[in-house]
Formats: C-alpha cells, sequence, structure tokens
C-alpha cells in the first residue's frame, strides 16, 4: 500500500527566492543583495517593531486563536465585518486553505500562465486539474481566453491582480466585466497581494467591490509586502462570512502567532510607513526603468513592487553570475521564461548595486 497521496507523485513544489544567508554561505560573500521575494527594503515600520518588543516577554501563551482585535482593526480599514476576514500563517496559508476545502478529484482550476504557482500547486495537491491559459502577446491576462477555458468541473479561477511575475494589471473595467461573465458558481480567487503599490494607479480595480456583488469572490491580501512583516507570516481572504465560515473549518487554531497579531495591528495605524514604502517601491522600479530604457531592453510596466525585464540573454547564466556577484533576483527560467529576470525594488542603494551588476554581464 502506497503512504503517500497519489496526487503527490506528480506535484511539484514551488521554488522560493533564495535566502540570503544561503547565498552568503555557498559563494563566501559578507554583503548580498535580495532582489528575489518583493520584501519592503524599508523593513517593518518602527511601530511594528515596538509592538514585537513589548509582545516579545508573552510568547509562552497561545496566541488569540480568532485574533479579534486585528480582525476587529482590519475590518473597520477595509469596510467588512471580522467575519468576512480568515487571517492565516502568510497569505500562502490560505491558498493552501482555500484549495483544500473547495477542490476534489478531477474538478478543474483556471489560472495564468504565467503566475503565482501556489495557486496550481495547491489545487493540484488535492487533485484538481489545472488548466493554464498562456498571456497575450501584450503580457496581458487572456481574459477572454480564461473565460473560455471555464466549464462545468471549473471551481476556481486565479486572478493575480497585478500579476506576478509579470507586475502587469487588469483595470477597473475589464475586472468588472470579467467578473459578471464568470458563472455565479465559480469562486473568482482575486489574490491582490501588490494592493498598496497598484492602488495609485487610478484605473487599478479594488477587489473588495468586485465581492460585493458577486459572493462567490475571494480576495487576498498580505501584510508581507507592503508592510514589511514577511518573516512573520500573516496574509488574510476576504470574502462573504459563510464562504469564510467554510474555509475556517480546515485551519489550525492558533494559526496565527502573537508577535505577527500585534505586529500586523501596529502596521494597520502606521500609514505614513505604508506611503513611505510604496513611493520606494517607485523611485527604485523608475531608476530600474530608465537603466533598462538606456540599454534597449524590454520590461512590462510594473504595477507592484517588481518588475519583469528581456535581457535578451541566458537567463540562468546571467542569474549565477548575478549570485556570485551577491545579488539575488528571480530567474524567468522558473516560468519557462528563459531571457527574463523578475527584480524586485530595493533600497536605492542595493538598486544601484543591482543595475552596476547587471551591466557588467550583459
Ligand atoms: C501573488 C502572491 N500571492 C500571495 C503571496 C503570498 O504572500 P505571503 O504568504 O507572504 O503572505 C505572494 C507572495 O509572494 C504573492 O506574490
Amino acid at each position: 500500500m502506497k503512504l503517500f497521496r497519489k496526487e503527490l507523485e506528480e506535484l511539484s513544489c514551488y521554488v522560493p527566492g533564495k535566502p540570503l544567508e544561503e547565498v552568503m554561505e555557498s559563494y563566501g560573500l559578507t554583503k548580498v543583495v535580495k532582489l528575489a521575494s518583493n520584501e519592503n527594503p524599508l523593513g517593518p515600520s518602527p511601530l511594528a517593531i515596538e509592538a514585537i518588543r513589548e509582545e516579545a516577554p508573552h510568547v509562552h501563551l497561545y496566541p488569540d486563536p480568532e485574533a479579534r482585535a486585528l480582525k476587529r482593526a482590519l475590518g473597520l480599514e477595509l469596510g467588512v465585518e471580522p467575519e468576512q476576514i480568515l487571517l492565516g500563517n502568510g497569505g500562502e496559508a490560505t491558498i493552501q486553505l482555500v484549495a483544500a476545502s473547495v477542490i476534489e478529484r478531477g474538478d478543474e482550476v483556471v489560472v495564468p500562465d504565467p503566475g503565482f504557482s501556489l495557486h496550481e500547486i495547491t489545487a493540484a495537491h488535492m487533485g484538481g486539474i489545472v488548466r493554464r491559459v498562456p498571456l497575450l502577446e501584450d503580457y496581458s491576462h487572456d481574459l477572454e481566453g480564461m473565460l473560455r477555458a471555464v466549464n462545468d468541473k471549473t471551481k476556481i479561477v486565479y486572478l493575480t491582480n497585478p500579476n506576478n511575475p509579470t507586475g502587469a494589471m487588469v483595470n477597473k473595467m475589464q475586472l468588472e466585466d470579467f467578473a459578471s461573465r464568470l458563472p455565479q458558481e465559480v469562486l473568482l480567487f482575486l489574490d491582490e497581494a501588490y494592493f498598496e503599490f497598484a492602488k495609485i494607479d487610478p484605473n487599478y480595480p479594488d477587489g473588495l467591490e468586485i465581492l460585493k456583488t458577486r459572493k462567490n469572490t475571494i480576495v487576498l491580501r498580505t501584510f508581507a509586502k507592503v508592510c514589511g512583516i514577511a518573516g512573520l507570516r500573516l496574509g488574510y481572504i476576504v470574502s462573504t462570512p459563510e464562504i469564510i465560515c467554510e474555509i475556517s473549518k480546515s485551519a489550525g487554531v492558533f494559526s496565527v502567532n502573537r508577535l505577527a497579531q500585534v505586529a500586523g495591528l501596529a502596521s494597520l495605524k502606521d500609514k505614513e510607513h505604508v506611503e513611505r514604502s510604496v513611493a520606494l517601491a517607485r523611485a527604485s522600479l523608475s531608476r530600474m526603468m530608465e537603466y533598462f530604457d538606456s540599454k534597449g531592453l524590454e520590461y512590462i510596466p510594473a504595477k507592484g513592487n517588481f518588475i519583469f525585464v528581456n535581457i535578451k540573454e541566458e537567463g540562468r547564466r546571467i542569474n549565477q553570475e548575478l549570485l556570485k556577484k551577491g545579488v539575488i533576483i528571480r530567474p524567468g527560467f522558473l516560468w519557462g521564461w528563459d531571457s527574463w529576470l523578475r527584480v524586485s525594488c530595493g533600497t536605492m542603494e542595493n538598486t544601484e548595486l543591482f543595475i552596476e551588476a547587471l551591466d557588467g554581464l550583459i
């Protein structure tokens, strides 16, 4: 008798960005610039750091399983009821929970290709069949193609906005049209991990508006990116109280730790930190775009805190050479886009170090 579930045989794992420590150790480096996981180069809000310090002596106690204070504050911030929120150990945990709660063997999901691979991995894990819809020639989501890929077995359509790794955005009109034409029984999973960065564009749609009229909708957001607490693992989904209640049944009891709860609460209060984080991301990516323009390199206009660029070279080699120089990026071959790199925003100093390192190689 086989020990492991059949689905695991063919499942490929999510490949995360290389940790700083690993690259330092492997290449004997003392300074490493990590622009690989779309983290916040500003770090956490000082208010979050203070809250973590204050909470540290209490970590012998289990956290509030309901995370009531954080959910109340988040509900007020988003204009939803606390019952509409499910917090998780990172947004990734909520992605897993959704697939685990919804997908049965043979059910189908639709994803953009390339897209955030955790969506399809978690669905395939549950025995789901993944329908990948390639992007259009201009690198935008093929929304018509995604609608065509839906059939009576489709349970979830994942739409990441802005998309990861491309950074391209679906606008308000497009999303409203898409959401209204997607059969109502299909769950629309709107992954808005980069919401705060994208919303400076007036045409960027707020998924919570879609949720108001289309009930089978889930919106994902995270504290990992703009709030700079990726290491604490805190993300969430918002939907109807009924959907959240069902999905919560498979969530662990104490899945959001004490430090994450207080840091999340403090981060919500620090609007200035959010503004500074968004401004830094824009400045860093603008500098990169200026450099790419000077080199005649094609890139996709970035709506998140990262940029996808075609360096017209063998990306694996460039990736290795960059690693030797202590620069970690995400090579596009992971998505089958060999000559592309996904580069996260950095401090202005690290942005220059990346440009300098790349300039020596192309
Ligand atoms: C599109 C997208 N969704 C969800 C996540 C998960 O975020 P986290 O688990 O760090 O909250 C990420 C992280 O990189 C992402 O890029």
